[in-house]
């Protein structure tokens, strides 16, 4: 049995109107000064009473873990920390144990990831010596396989790609099945001599031992590359202004780049406050960088705004500085923190659709979502950003409750969110 529903009086990005939503899609959206056509029986009516709706979020940078990490995180936590943070689709990293570096990996995490209540897909591993192995997953064309994901420098528990001949080789496969590389393009060597140099090991030093030149030659070694071979490339966090500045010289149709939500606003400073639970890689930067990637953001250079959701336990985080694993989540607060500094910079709405949700989906082939329009899926974040509110890690959905965004307080909560076209309650997932 098919069942409708209608939303009425959403706050769209740029106007005003209601959805009808029949079963899983979308089959009208009229505008305030059109009238709903087929005004029929609805099994349900919501009142959106004016809140903003956007398309919900697609992160294209998720670590799930679950496995033999689940203690770290599942596929249920990590769903119901979505559905609290308006984010309908996830893609997750194939940093996992195990990895997803070939078919054995591939399948044990298709069949973890079956627990999740939101859309996903998944990055594949790309490793020195996987090349065979990915081709054999690639020529079957699997629909739930977005990119390749290369890390150059080791971060948490994944395979390094240090030799350029490899990294040669991995553009080339993906220029052959048309499919985006990702980079984590913080180079391993560099690190390694960086690591040497300073002796101070502590979270104030944590950028300068994962030095900001390590990145900036990471990202001009995947650039060169992708402008010989003409793959997809798609930079992962950038995190400095000479990153941005070699991007712009040389972006063109096949060239992406992301930025997260804690490189754009928290600076290095904040360390000082959160010690490990600010520990990322790449590592928190400077106020100038902050302020270049938020100029990116407007100018255009920046495609897409990913979490790099990380979630370690709160006992590996409190060890030492050199022993604490880095990344912290993301899912529950990316979107209520971009609401309220779009709005406090004046960035519009549609700007910020685009960064999360538009662009994605047309990055990672993901069809029919990251738009509120007829025939695509009801994947929807209806958000009040009006109402302030705190950032509470001990109410989070995921099972890491820490953050550096601690008590900060946003405009934008999340209230209700809808996947499939199922409505969730954003401040109550379960
Ligand atoms: O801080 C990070 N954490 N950076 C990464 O590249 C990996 C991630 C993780 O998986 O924990
Ligand atoms: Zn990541």
């Amino acid at each position: 049995m098919s069942s409708r529903t209608l939303l009425l009086n959403c706050r769209f990005a740029e106007n005003q109107g209601n959805i009808i939503i029949k079963d899983d899609k979308i089959i009208e959206v009229c505008l305030k000064e059109n009238k709903t056509r087929n005004v029929i029986d609805f099994d349900q009516i919501i009142d959106i009473e004016n809140k903003l709706v956007i398309p919900g979020m697609i992160d294209a940078h998720v670590h799930v873990r679950d496995m033999l990490q689940s203690n770290k995180e599942s596929w249920e936590t990590a769903s119901s920390a979505a559905i609290a943070g308006g984010v309908t689709t996830i893609i997750d990293m194939p940093n996992t144990i195990p990895p997803t570096t070939n078919i054995k990996g591939l399948n044990a995490k298709r069949e973890a990831a079956k627990k999740a209540i939101v859309n996903y897909k998944f990055h594949l591993g790309a490793t020195e010596n996987n090349l065979h192995e990915l081709e054999s997953i690639l020529v079957s064309k699997p629909s739930d396989i977005a990119g390749r994901k290369v890390f150059m420098a080791g971060s948490s528990s994944n395979e390094v790609v240090a030799d350029e001949s490899k990294l040669r080789e991995i553009f080339k496969l993906a220029k052959k099945y048309n499919k985006v590389v990702l980079v984590h393009t913080e180079m391993q060597n560099c690190l390694d001599k960086w690591q040497k140099i300073i002796k101070d090991k502590t979270i104030q030093n944590h950028d300068i031992i994962r030095n900001r030149e390590c990145s900036i030659n990471g990202t001009k070694l995947v650039l060169n590359l992708t402008n010989e071979i003409g793959n997809k490339l798609y930079i992962c966090h950038i995190s400095t202004k000479e990153e941005i500045e070699l991007i712009k010289k040389c972006k063109n149709k096949n060239i992406f780049c992301e930025v997260t939500p804690h490189h754009l606003t928290l600076d290095k400073s904040i360390l000082n406050l959160v010690g490990n639970f600010g520990k990322v890689n790449p590592p928190l930067r400077t106020k100038e960088d902050n302020q270049v990637l938020w100029e990116a953001v407007i100018d255009g250079t920046i495609d897409c705004i990913g979490s790099d959701h990380a979630p370690h336990t709160i006992d590996e985080k409190i060890e030492d500085y050199s022993n604490a694993p880095s990344g912290f989540p993301g899912l529950e607060t990316t979107l209520s923190i971009l609401i309220k500094e779009f709005n406090e910079r004046k960035i519009s709405i549609k700007r910020l659709v685009e960064l999360t949700s538009e662009k994605p989906a047309e990055i990672f082939d993901i069809e029919n979502r990251g738009k509120i329009e007829e025939r695509y899926f009801a994947d929807l974040a209806v958000i009040d950003t009006e109402k302030g509110s705190l950032i509470v890690p001990a109410l989070f959905q995921s099972k890491a409750k820490y953050s550096p965004f601690d008590r900060m307080e946003v405009t934008g909560k999340v209230i209700m969110t809808f996947v499939y076209g199922k409505m969730y309650d954003a401040t109550c997932p379960k």
